[in-house]
């Protein structure tokens, strides 16, 4: 089950206390934080279970890319640390997909959502042609996130642009997690399509990815309640 506040946090730090001060300070104010490459191949799997024992549901963003057997296998293995979501390549393809949905469930009632990354937003069309993917990147996505829903995941990352095309295509309960987020009081940094949470949120975003604007605010737990006021959560 997801909270209803869809804040997630993006505690991106290869910094163990600094990501356990971020989620601490903001715990209140947000529905969960988010873990990505970075945080653990500094921090490893007691690093997770140190941030999953806060309390907050841990979003783990290590995005899976293998043949279906070792994939299975890195769900479980991830399951196990207590993450309440994770997430693989869509281009993988439909076995590898089944098979983290499967090893996913193995998990029961307690199960992680399984979430697909489509295309990459630092892809362009040029790129997928280099890759040998069909374009344009617009088209692509929508392929690879019905393919998702097919296979039995439960939703998709995407970019703020597509939130209205992948919700109209997969129904209401498919779950969009969103980064690309900037509130209007804070700065853009290198994120160029952006929305507003509010914006997002109303499109039909499940879960809003907010990095910097909460992390690299003077009193992030202020930046996030801020945020939830936007957002009309009390
Ligand atoms: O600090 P910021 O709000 O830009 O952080 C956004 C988070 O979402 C980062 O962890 C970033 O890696 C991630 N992300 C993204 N764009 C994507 C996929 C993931 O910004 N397309």
């Amino acid at each position: 089950m997801l909270p209803e506040n869809p804040i997630f946090v993006a505690l991106d730090t290869p910094d163990l206390v600094q990501a356990a001060a971020w989620a601490e300070a903001v715990r209140p104010c947000v529905g969960g934080v988010k873990l990505g490459l970075e945080f653990f191949n500094s921090n490893g799997p007691d690093g997770v279970r140190r941030i999953v024992d806060l309390g907050l549901p841990v979003f783990l963003d290590l995005k899976f890319h293998d043949i279906p057997n070792t994939v299975a296998g890195a769900v479980r293995a991830v399951a196990g640390l207590g993450a309440a979501i994770v997430n693989v390549h869509a281009s993988g393809g439909s076995a590898m997909l089944r098979a983290a949905a499967e090893a996913a469930a193995d998990h029961g009632a307690d199960r992680p959502l399984v979430i697909a990354v489509t295309v990459l937003t630092s892809l362009d069309d040029q790129d997928l042609a280099g890759v040998g993917q069909m374009g344009p990147a617009a088209a692509q996505v929508e392929r690879l996130a019905r393919l998702t829903q097919s296979c039995g995941l439960d939703g998709v990352v995407c970019s703020p642009a597509e939130i209205a095309t992948l919700r109209a295509a997969c129904g209401d309960d498919f779950r969009l997690i969103v980064p690309g987020i900037r509130p209007a009081w804070a700065s853009t940094g290198d994120q160029k399509r952006i929305m507003t949470p509010r914006e997002a949120r109303d499109l039909g975003a499940t879960i809003l990815v907010i990095g910097r604007p909460i992390t690299g605010a003077d009193d992030p737990a202020a930046a996030a309640v801020r945020i939830m006021e936007e957002l009309e959560i009390t």
